[in-house]
Formats: structure tokens, sequence, C-alpha cells
């Protein structure tokens, strides 16, 4: 049998604790300011909401519901453009000369208006007419209420380059600006202040996003007049659509910045507030055009839209293989002819026939025809050894562990030559890895578990190891196949198989001083101890984290250590 040389990849053992770098995404303090547009909609916001596209800026509009029942396409376009919907009253009434009950009524009554003509679940900021509301109201108000710092008086000048200049004289970082729609002199003075403003260095967001990227909170019932600078967290990154075909059409992946929603449409239709939010791949028919943003909250703290329309069916991906040192690709659909390159550059070329390639390439790979639209570009890492492996290069600690077990038979890619060596190792999935290693040897009978179905590799696997007293099941007739293996059962499961193959060594003391030894339960401490001293379980700083679990690139390598430990 082949000798293993298992090489300086162990170093990197168990060192299990490794987080990803913090996100730090080098925030560039710009200069931010929301532009906010009250008492419409009227007959002018449609020019405004054009120039406002042209320009890459968003803005905040407190409309009147009298107002929005009338021009209810436009209150669409406002939340299907990523700017904010705001809630300015129903009437325009002074709050402060009504009760509260009859205040209350204008603000909610108005809420009512704008979720039955926006949809979604999105709260409303409040801006209350000439900004009066008593304290005994906004103690009721569910929502913010968003007042101004910079007062252009468009509504007095009513002349835009007045207008104009009363925004730039006036503006600030964090400003929040007070503007009306109904007036076309306020819709052009704007426009033109923040063409300007804009090659000063201002960015002009909606008041949700403006709180957002200075990471301020904005809190129900509190009065906000402009916001203070507390850094800039950034915009929102747009989300990326990809797609491949499978039985019956595409299946759309939509990825986006960690932590945020997605929201999409695969109808054609914008992004409102109701558009629905992606919870995994789905697959679609072609024609179709599938929209995508990433969205903190709905109303204006959004990012841009990534759009894909797929007008034809797409190839399907091209298997690939290795023989002989040579590359064969295999297309799913007639007429479908394979690119490929080797290397991280270069023109793609047709393959034709079988492609030699050497050993430690990297080699790109897709499939196209006449009526098909291309697959995804793949990417596999042909190995010294000669193993395709998608999801593992080169540079990771594993690489060689993993060749050697992909050689070995102990682990088997799926059908994109992936080994997802990052995922963490179920109890199923290590009794699989060893009794491969253990050269399958023939058991017959009836798995004495009763979440285990016979007629698996992985039942005969747990069938064989539980004879041999490598596994143990559950009190409860279970032997839970799917649940993570622990750091302390997988001790115990190597030095029982070490001992079935006849390595049997004495323990040597002190090999466990674990800053976290009392955390190891009883029943695993000699075992522990025992793969510890053998050199073939080790902690990381200090700790063995014996509840922990493992990925499956350390458990493989814990295996590999076990068979070199056989044979020397
Ligand atoms: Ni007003």
């Amino acid at each position: 049998m082949l000798k293993l040389r298992i090489i300086a990849v162990f170093m990197a053992l168990f060192t299990t604790l490794m987080s990803a770098p913090a996100a730090a995404r080098a925030a560039e303090n710009t200069k931010l300011a929301a532009i906010t547009f009250d008492d419409g909609p009227g007959p002018y916001t449609d020019e405004l909401l054009d120039g406002l596209k042209e320009l890459g800026a968003h803005a905040t509009f407190f409309v009147l519901g009298s107002r929005a029942g009338v021009y209810t396409e436009i209150v669409e376009r406002i939340t299907q453009e990523g700017h904010q919907l705001g809630n300015h009253s129903y009437s325009h009434a002074d709050l402060n000369k009504l009760s509260v009950d009859a205040a209350l009524k204008e603000m909610t009554g108005t809420d009512g208006i704008l979720y039955d003509l926006a949809g979604g679940g999105s709260p409303f900021c409040y801006r209350v007419p000439y900004g009066n509301s008593t304290a005994a109201l906004r103690e009721k108000l569910g929502s913010p209420v968003v007042l101004w710092s910079v007062d252009t008086l468009d509504w007095k000048y009513k002349d835009a380059a007045q207008v104009e200049k009363n925004i730039k004289e006036d503006i600030k970082d964090g400003s929040i600006i007070l503007l009306h729609d109904i007036f076309s002199t306020s819709v052009q003075g704007a426009l033109a202040a923040i063409e300007d403003l804009q090659k000063e260095g201002y960015e002009f967001v909606t008041v949700n996003e403006l709180y957002r990227r200075r990471g301020a909170a904005m809190e129900a019932g509190m009065a906000y007049y402009s916001c203070p600078n507390g850094g800039d967290l950034g915009s929102i990154p747009q989300p990326e659509i990809t797609s491949r075909a499978v039985e019956g059409g595409r299946e759309i992946t939509i990825t986006g910045p960690e932590g945020v929603p997605i929201y999409y449409t695969s109808d054609g239709s914008p992004i409102g507030f109701d558009a629905q939010k992606y919870t995994g791949p789905f697959t679609v028919q072609e024609p179709c055009t599938v929209r995508a943003v990433a969205a903190v909250n709905l109303n204006g703290s959004r990012s841009g839209e990534a759009e894909a329309q797929f007008d034809r069916p797409q190839a399907f991906s091209p298997a690939i293989s290795l023989e002989g040192g040579k590359l064969e690709f295999k297309t799913a659909g007639d007429g479908e002819s394979v690119y490929f390159r080797v290397g991280e550059s270069g023109p793609y070329r047709q393959a034709q026939g079988a492609a030699a390639v050497k050993s430690g390439s990297y080699v790109c790979f897709y499939a196209q025809g006449e009526n098909t639209d291309p697959s995804p570009v793949e990417k596999v890492w042909v190995s010294e050894r000669g193993t395709l492996m998608a999801d593992i290069s080169p540079d990771k600690w594993y690489y060689e562990a993993m060749d050697l077990a992909a050689q070995l038979g102990y682990i088997e890619p799926d059908k994109s030559n992936r080994y997802y060596p990052d995922s963490t190792i179920s109890r199923g999935e290590l009794a699989q890895i060893i009794y491969r290693a253990q050269g399958k040897p023939g058991v017959s009978g009836e798995v004495p578990y009763e979440d285990v179905k016979s007629g698996t590799e992985q039942a005969k696997a747990i069938l064989w190891g539980s004879r041999q007293g490598i596994f143990e099941g559950y009190g409860d007739g279970t032997f839970r196949p799917d649940s993570p293996l622990e750091r302390q059962e997988l001790a115990k499961i190597l030095s029982i198989w070490l001992k079935v193959r006849g390595v049997d060594s004495e323990q040597q003391d002190g090999g466990a001083e674990y800053l976290d030894w009392a955390e190891v339960s009883q029943w695993a401490r000699p075992w522990v101890e025992k793969m510890t001293s053998m050199g073939i379980l080790e902690g990381s700083g200090g700790y063995f984290d014996p509840r922990g679990t493992l990925t499956a690139a350390q458990a493989v390598t814990a295996v590999l250590r076990c068979v070199e430990t056989v044979q020397n």
C-alpha cells in the first residue's frame, strides 16, 4: 500500500477558531444631506423624479394623505425608485390646534392610505405640518418625527434661482433640507442645487439612509432636525444575480452584502415595498427579467438595483474529467461547445477532443450553444495527484490532505467536483470516511438504529463500525447521523479505531494540559489524552474545545494521521 507522507499541513491542524477578518470597509467620509419635499405629490413631482434619477440622487417625500390618493402612480414611483415615502398628515392641519386624538387620526389615517398604495410593512416617518406637534401627540406616534435644519422658504420666493441659492448657502453635512414639490420653481431650484453640490462632494440620500450611514438611530416619537456626523457606513452594495441551467429552467441565485436582506421581482416589475424577500435560489423560465436590491429598509435605505434579462435557455455546465493527464469535457445539450482556458487570464478556446493539462493548473470552462446562453464559468484546480477540485485551492492548509484523501477514495466530490472542506462534519460522514479508510469491509445485516436507513454506504459504515465498537448510538435507539460530530467524540472514535487496527500505545502522562480540561466529559478524558499524546489531535491556543465541531478538512486530516500511525 501507498506509503503516506503527510507534510507540514498538519502544523495547521485544528486551528479552528479562525474568524473572518472584520469587514473593515474603508468608510470614506463623504458629505451627506437629505433633501425633502412636503405637501405633494403634485403636477411637478414626475419631473422632479426624472431629474433625481438622472442625477443619481434620492429624496424623501412627505406626502399628504389627501393628495396621495389622487397621485397614486407617483406614490408608486417614489417607492420603486429608491426614495423614501413619508407622512405629512391627511389635510395639512395644524396639529397643535386639534385634540390629541384628532391629530393622531390625521397621521395614522394617512399611514393607512400609504400602506394601501405602497404595500409592504415599511413604517413611514412623520413630518408634522408647520413642524407643530405636542409632546402628548409625539408620545403616541409609532414613528420618528423628521423636521429640518435648512428652511429654503421656497413657498415664499417661488423663484428657482433663489431656492437654489438658499440651499447652497445653508447646506451642511448632515442637513435635512425643507422644500415643496408643489412648486415648479422648487423643483427647478432643487435640481440645479443638487447638480452643483454633487460636484462639491455632496451625496443626496433619503432621511433613513442618512441616519443609517452615519450610524445614528431614530426612535419613534422623537424629533430629528439634522444628523450628526458619526462616520460613514457607506452605501449598501448592489446584489449580484447569477443563474445556472436546471431541469425546467434557470435557477437564480442572488448574492449580496452579509446580513442585509435582499428583495426581488422576477416578473419584470419594479421593486416596490411589496417585493419578495429572497430566501434562497429559485427557478424561472425564459423569457424573464429578474431585479434585485439589498435593503436595510425598502423605504429609502437600499442598494442600487441589479437587473438581469434572460431571453433564452442557458447551457448546462459541462462535466469535466481527467484521464491520463488529459481533460475531457462533456456537454449536456446538443450543439453545445465547451470553451476553456488554463490559468487565471487569457482567451478561452474551444475544446476539441481531450486537452492535455499539467498538474497544478487552474482550469476555467463553460458551455455555450447556438441557442443557449453560456453556462456559468466553472473553475477547477488540477492537483499534482490529478484530483479535480473546484472548492480547494493550493493556498489552503488542507489542500494536500484533501488531495491525498480524494486519491485514496476516503472522500468523494459531488458532480461539480466540490468537496466542501469547510462544512461541519456530521457523525454519519465521519463513519463513512473511516469505513472507506478501512477498505470498505463487507458487512451484512440490519442497522440497529431506527434513524439510519439500510442500503447506503453510510449505513454499511455505521453497521460495520458499531459491530467493531468504534461507533456508538444513543440510549434512545438512534444514531443521529446528521448531528455535528463533537471533538471529544472524535477522540474516542479514533482511539478505538486505532485499537481495532492493532495500535494500542500506552498512554503518556501530561499529554493533555488544556486550559478547558474541566469541560472535557469524564468519559472522553482518557481518549482526549491518548489522541493528544499520540499527536493525532491537538488544541488551539491551549484549548481543546471538547464540545466544538470540526470541519470536513479537519476530520479528514485526523483520519489520515491515524492511517499513517498504523503504517508506521
Ligand atoms: Ni407642509
